[in-house]
């Protein structure tokens, strides 16, 4: 017998009648750590019915069979050869990632070679973010993380495949998204799926770009009459929502803190430049703009003619009173009338 081993390679290379069919289907194969993996022959039943059979694991044999079955001592209980030349083996390791050559001899010398790539599955994928408050302007890092045999990594945005625009770039492997200055419509869902080819896993990360305030505008009427209720109300696009301050003619309002302001109108100096300042706490820039406001000279349900009967009146009581030497601006004040031209 162990002469005719010892020959068995020496008849390979005398017999050149021997053809060179590779009987394993191209590679790689991919096995699980852990797992179980099938080198199957393409040989029928038929044809495999061989007088020797010898499974390498690159130059290492691990499976011998010339009457006896022999397996390497390291291989124990974690191979099988199965019908038609076939080997399983078992509780694969990343170690055993390599080329596997058969050599079987039927009425023909057969061999062949494939390779077999083991890998871990993937696990605890995660995106990171290298700020928790990303700006507008300022730049950030998305890290795409995961356990296990890292095959490849691709991002997507809101489900669809990432482009990266200018003012993105990917680093080590694809792992680093990053945004040199981040635009606010660099917003939406991100995820990162990494994969090998015996599984794959997703993490996602939501990316907020706070921003603003910009685009601030005042609505409301331009003119007014006294006695009216003045409603202004501000709007700016701000992430996360702006605060509201608001001035006239550059002095602040107090107690007006909100979009909307409401004043009732009641004096000519009620009338002027309305500023609605926003401003985003979280990005510490704020914006402005302004209303012109114009009070219309009627006061509702008092005509011209009234007014000057209210005059009238006021000159007659404030002439009684201090003589006649007062001016008429101050008899309106008195009057409750403040300030009528
Ligand atoms: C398979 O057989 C052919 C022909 O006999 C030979 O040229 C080739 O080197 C062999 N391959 C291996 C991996 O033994
Ligand atoms: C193993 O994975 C590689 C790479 O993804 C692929 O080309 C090959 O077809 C896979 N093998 C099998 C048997 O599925
Ligand atoms: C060798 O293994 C094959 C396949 O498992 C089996 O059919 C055969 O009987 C075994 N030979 C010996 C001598 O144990
Ligand atoms: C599988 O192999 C590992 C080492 O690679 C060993 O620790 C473990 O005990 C084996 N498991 C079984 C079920 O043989
Ligand atoms: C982002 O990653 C790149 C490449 O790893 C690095 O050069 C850069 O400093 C990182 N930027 C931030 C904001 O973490
Ligand atoms: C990327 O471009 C393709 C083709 O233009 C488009 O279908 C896809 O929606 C784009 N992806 C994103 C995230 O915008
Ligand atoms: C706005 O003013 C109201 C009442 O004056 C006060 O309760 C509230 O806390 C203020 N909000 C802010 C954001 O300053
Ligand atoms: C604001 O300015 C207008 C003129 O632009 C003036 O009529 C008004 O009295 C001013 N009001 C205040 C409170 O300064």
């Amino acid at each position: 017998t162990v002469f005719l081993v010892s020959m068995i390679p020496t008849l390979w290379l005398l017999l050149c009648l021997a053809e060179g069919s590779g009987i394993l289907p191209d590679g790689p194969l991919n096995g699980t750590v852990g797992g179980t993996i099938v080198f199957t022959t393409t040989l029928t039943p038929a044809e495999s019915q061989f007088s020797s059979i010898e499974w390498k694991f690159g130059q290492k044999r691990i499976f011998f069979g010339y009457g006896t079955n022999t397996t390497a001592p390291e291989y124990e209980d974690r191979i099988t050869l199965m019908s038609a030349g076939s080997l399983e083996l078992r509780n694969l390791s990343l170690t055993d990632s390599g080329q596997y050559t058969v050599n079987m001899v039927t009425n023909a010398f057969l061999n062949g070679t494939t390779r077999l790539d083991v890998y871990e599955r993937i696990s605890g994928t995660s995106v990171t973010p290298s700020t928790n408050l990303p700006i507008e302007g300022n730049s950030v890092n998305l890290t795409c993380e995961a356990a296990g045999s890292v095959f490849s990594r691709m991002w997507m945005k809101d489900g669809s495949a990432l482009n990266l625009s200018d003012n993105m770039n990917l680093y080590e492997q694809n792992s680093v998204l990053s945004f040199n200055t981040l635009d606010k419509r660099d917003s939406g869902e991100y995820s990162c799926r990494v994969s090998n080819p015996i599984s794959a896993e997703v993490a996602q990360y939501t990316l907020a770009v706070n921003y603003g305030p910009e685009n601030v505008q005042i609505k409301g009427p331009a003119e007014i009459q006294f006695g009216q209720t003045l409603t202004l109300s501000c709007s700016a696009e701000s992430r996360p929502s702006a605060s509201y301050k608001w001035a006239l003619n550059g002095t602040l309002i107090e107690g007006q803190n909100s979009s909307l302001l409401t004043k009732a109108i009641r004096y000519l100096s009620d009338s002027g430049n309305y500023i609605c300042h926003a401003v985003n706490f979280v990005t510490d820039r704020s914006s402005a703009a302004t209303h012109r406001l114009s009070i219309t000279e009627k006061t509702p349900g008092c005509t011209a003619g009234c007014i000057v009967g209210i005059v009238l009146a006021c000159l007659v009581i404030l002439g009684g009173v201090c003589g006649g030497a007062v001016n008429k601006s101050v008899c309106m004040n008195v009057c409750m009338c403040k300030e009528l031209r």
